[in-house]
């Protein structure tokens, strides 16, 4: 929606916004699985780039081990792998040029969680938020103070920033006129944000993440986040992921939820927990998804819906029920996310509230 256009367009926007939806609304069949059909634990499911991380949790999760020590150690393939650029060594820095990574970690059978934000110098956040569960009386420790447990914790320390994440950063810096993260008053017209919006579909935005769920055969559950958080950021600004009941949340009796993409919409809607409620109240894992979608849609502010009144944004939820039944959803089409159910790994469709413009 243009500056220009009049309150009743915008409330016209609106209301197509929020008939989209159901018209809009696509549900594939491999991904919503009935609770007969399927066994218990062990699954271990993720993010789409979580393939190898599943892969990981899985071969633990078979020897015996601890559901979040099998998350934490499968995402420590995305943290140590410079190619991948949303968590870890190699995660896309803030505006400043340095990489703050987000973590968290969740529990089901002790229902602890811990967590940390906008840390710096040290690769592995999610095990260092695992500490954090583990060795403090806290859930969540933040910036220099967590560099500081870490340390004490003998995590090492190293320049996280590649050279290739910072030619990227370099080009950013060099041509960020009309993307980065500072808004004007809102007395004054915010000309560079509008100047988005008419377009159709999401706006490229680089949020990546990791989420890993596990559930063991005797049906104890945990996960993971874990991010570089948005590329290019205000320094120190924190996202969905280490934000328990947003970016992750387990409830051993219902089921476990987790996030990757926009963390401001997820923020401020605390979704995690709404899917994990949504499960205990009877909605499936991927039901659960589409309804968080479509809250998050529904409060999503002009600024950030596109021509057509729909969010242009990416977010993506992945919901893993205590019974082993597992889902995704994502606001546009076109996502994925890696499962493995006990027999291999493997990438299944992930539902979607719309279609993505030229994705058939
Ligand atoms: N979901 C990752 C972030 O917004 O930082």
């Amino acid at each position: 929606m243009s500056h220009e256009m009049s309150r009743r367009g915008f409330l016209g926007a609106t209301v197509a916004a929020a008939a989209a939806p159901s018209a809009d609304l696509m549900r594939l069949a491999n991904a919503a699985q009935p609770a007969a059909a399927l066994a218990k634990g062990p699954i271990v499911i993720a993010s789409a780039n979580g393939v190898a991380a599943v892969t990981r949790a899985m071969e633990l999760l078979r020897g015996g081990s601890d559901p979040l020590d099998a998350v934490v150690e499968g995402v420590r393939i995305n943290e140590d792998d410079p190619k991948d650029g949303s968590v870890g060594f190699g995660g896309g820095p803030n505006e400043d040029g340095e990489v703050e990574l987000d973590a968290s970690v969740m529990h089901g059978p002790t229902h602890k969680a811990g967590a940390v934000a906008a840390l710096r110098r040290v690769r592995h956040a999610a095990s260092v938020a695992q500490r954090v569960m583990q060795r403090t009386d806290h859930v969540l420790i933040v910036g220099e103070g967590a560099l500081r447990f870490a340390r004490a914790h003998g995590f090492p320390e190293e320049n996280l920033l590649t050279e290739s994440a910072r030619e990227a950063w370099l080009r950013w810096k060099e041509t960020h006129s009309d993307d980065d993260d500072w808004l004007p008053p809102a007395s004054q017209p915010a000309t560079r944000q509008h100047s988005r919006l008419p377009r159709e579909g999401p706006i490229e935005r680089d949020y990546g993440t990791i989420n890993c769920l596990a559930l063991t055969a005797a049906g104890d559950l945990a996960g993971t986040t874990t991010t570089s958080g948005l590329a290019n950021k205000i320094a120190g600004r924190v996202g969905d992921s280490p934000i328990i009941g947003a970016g992750l949340y387990v409830d051993n009796g219902v089921g476990a939820a987790g996030s990757t993409g926009r963390g401001e919409a997820n923020l401020q809607n605390c979704s995690s927990f709404l899917i994990v409620e949504l499960m205990r109240n009877g909605k499936s894992p991927q039901d659960a998804c589409l309804e968080a979608l479509k809250r998050i849609a529904d409060h999503t502010e002009p600024r950030l819906r596109d021509r057509n009144g729909r969010p242009a944004f990416g977010l993506a939820f992945y919901a893993l029920a205590r019974d082993g039944r597992h889902g995704s959803a994502t606001m546009w089409s076109g996502g994925n996310y890696a499962v493995h159910d006990g027999t291999d790994a493997k990438l299944v469709a992930s539902a979607y509230l719309y279609k993505q413009p030229g994705n058939s």
